[in-house]
């Protein structure tokens, strides 16, 4: 790196978004991540480890040993990747991710490390800024739609879900996406905007107005090639600018520069972008101030056998046949109510491309309620109380309210008999203690052929009653009955049929 520069350092005046610049390489949702991280001391120390003694010291020049160290989350560990210091470059100038200062070099650095996780830079053409995300910080990433309504409601919850995502520390991008090829003139109504391009989101705040009490919802956002900016209002220098004192101004950091940042009004915003990816650092040390969540990650795995009591890669709900056939994962939920986050990851395939395997599997989950004291396999339907769409991407996750009372999971891929790995994370407010179900019924043991009295839990389904009791004097009972009701006994001794 001397080569580049007379004093290369990994950080000039400290580590900012500023200092990215995407090069001739499609992976703006890398560096539109990188974004992300350098907003988070806490964050960015994780994937640069010790990053003031890999720092060159000019002082010491013969400590400088030409390799450097970074850490990313993969696949529920932390991974250690270690790069030396030759980059890729042309006319002597980086050829790929590039800071605004010649002598910086840790952007370059993190993307030659990341691009050696993947297998090589080109494997980095083309992403998901929500995957580099949780590369980074091993959080869960929540895709959301941002519908353009009328619904001004809708319009505030989801500004105040950002605010709130953007001041626990979470990360958060977005971008815009066009259904239909987009035309020279459609470019033009986007006012600087990019379609199909990810965007970091720098900061989420409320302005004050003036001197009223009047706020303003604002965000700002910044493009990773470090140029390229909204044009419209609130723009850089824009006349809307005059409504915010000067203090104001000072205050929220208005850097009216051209280096890719710019404010957009939330009101704006919402017309323009489609989707943002949210991640949210979820804190499971019990010491944190701030929520904390019962975590539980679990590996596990779709593999094909022989036999239905064997296979354990069935499918999803379309294959009724093989579809209980799939790893099953039971949880309780102990509040009276509680929000669940479910994410199901896949391997990264980025590695694979080159020898053109490299495709997603297609993914997702289901969730049956069930009986309080389950603990073996489902081999029946249940009710199902929610569940992922299918999709292939590299991760799939779900929040969802769920009432009191315990739950099985069941992760699968579409088809039936596709075989891959998963990690299953699933994120409560108390102690869910989720785990998975591996016995297909109970085990007959001598104690209870001894004493004749098998634990097991039998679903009678009543299809008829009569002579019950009138409920009242109307007499509503026989009508009103509902014809298939679950009833769970215990301790029956009925070994034959398990559900
Ligand atoms: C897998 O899904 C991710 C999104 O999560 C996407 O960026 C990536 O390109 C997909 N991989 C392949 C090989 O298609
Ligand atoms: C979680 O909280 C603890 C205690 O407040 C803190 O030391 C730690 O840095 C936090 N972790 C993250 C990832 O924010
Ligand atoms: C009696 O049953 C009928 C029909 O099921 C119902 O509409 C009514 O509210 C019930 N009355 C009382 C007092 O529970």
């Amino acid at each position: 790196m001397k080569e580049l520069c007379e004093s290369p350092r990994l950080f000039v005046d400290g580590i900012s978004s500023h200092d990215l610049n995407q090069g001739q390489l499609g992976n703006c949702w890398f560096v539109a991540a990188c974004s992300c991280l350098a907003l988070r001391d806490n964050l960015w120390q994780k994937v640069i480890p010790d990053w003031k003694k890999q720092d060159w010291n000019p002082k010491k020049p013969n400590n400088y040993a030409g390799i450097f160290h970074f850490r990313f989350w993969r696949f529920g560990e932390w991974i250690d990747v270690v790069v030396d210091d030759r980059l890729p470059t042309m006319d002597e100038k980086l050829l790929f991710c590039h800071s605004s200062s010649k002598e910086e070099f840790w952007s370059a650095l993190l993307e030659k490390a990341y691009a050696k996780l993947a297998g090589c830079y080109e494997a980095l053409d083309g992403g998901n800024t929500g995957d580099a995300i949780v590369d980074f910080t091993g959080s869960v990433a929540e895709s959301i739609e941002v519908k353009n309504t009328k619904d001004s409601i809708q319009r505030h919850n989801l500004f105040e879900k950002l605010l709130k995502v953007y001041n626990r520390g979470g990360l958060i991008s977005c971008s815009i996406h066009q259904m239909e090829p987009v035309s020279i003139l459609e470019i033009s109504k986007l006012q600087g905007l990019r379609a199909d391009h990810s965007y970091s989101v720098t900061k989420v705040q409320k302005v004050r107005l003036g001197n009223t009490a009047d706020k303003l919802s604002m965000i700002r956002l910044r493009n990773p090639w470090g140029k390229g900016e909204w044009l419209g209002p609130w723009s850089d220098n824009s006349k809307e600018w005059q409504k915010i004192s000067k203090k104001e101004r000072k205050k929220i950091g208005t850097d009216l520069k051209n280096d890719g940042e710019f404010w957009m009004a939330f009101e704006d915003w919402y017309k323009y972008f489609t989707n943002a990816i949210v991640c949210r650092i979820i804190n499971t040390s019990y010491l944190s101030i701030r929520k904390t969540w019962d975590e539980v990650i679990l590996r596990g795995a779709w593999s094909r056998h022989e036999g239905p009591l064997l296979n354990r890669a069935g499918g999803c709900t379309n294959f009724l046949h093989t579809f209980l056939q799939n790893p099953q994962y039971v949880f309780d939920i102990t509040k009276k109510e509680d929000e669940v986050l479910i994410s199901i990851q896949q391997r990264d395939k980025r590695i694979h491309r080159k020898e053109g395997n490299g495709k997603n599997l297609t993914i997702g989950f289901s969730i049956f309620k069930v009986e309080l004291n389950r603990e073996y396999r489902l081999h029946s339907p249940y009710q199902k109380v929610s569940g992922s769409i299918y999709i292939d991407k590299r991760s799939v996750s779900l929040r969802t309210c769920l009432k009191k009372g315990r739950y099985v999971i069941i992760p699968s891929t579409f088809e039936p008999y596709v075989e891959g790995e998963f990690l299953l994370r699933i994120y409560t407010d108390v102690v869910s203690r989720c785990r998975e179900l591996i016995l297909d019924k109970p085990e007959v043991t001598c104690w209870n052929i001894i004493i004749r009295y098998p634990r097991i839990v039998t679903k009678v389904h009543l299809h008829s009653a009569t002579d019950l009791p009138k409920q009242n004097s109307s007499g509503g009972m026989s009508s009103e009955f509902h014809p298939c009701v679950n009833v769970t006994w215990h301790n029956l001794e009925d070994l034959g049929s398990i559900d």
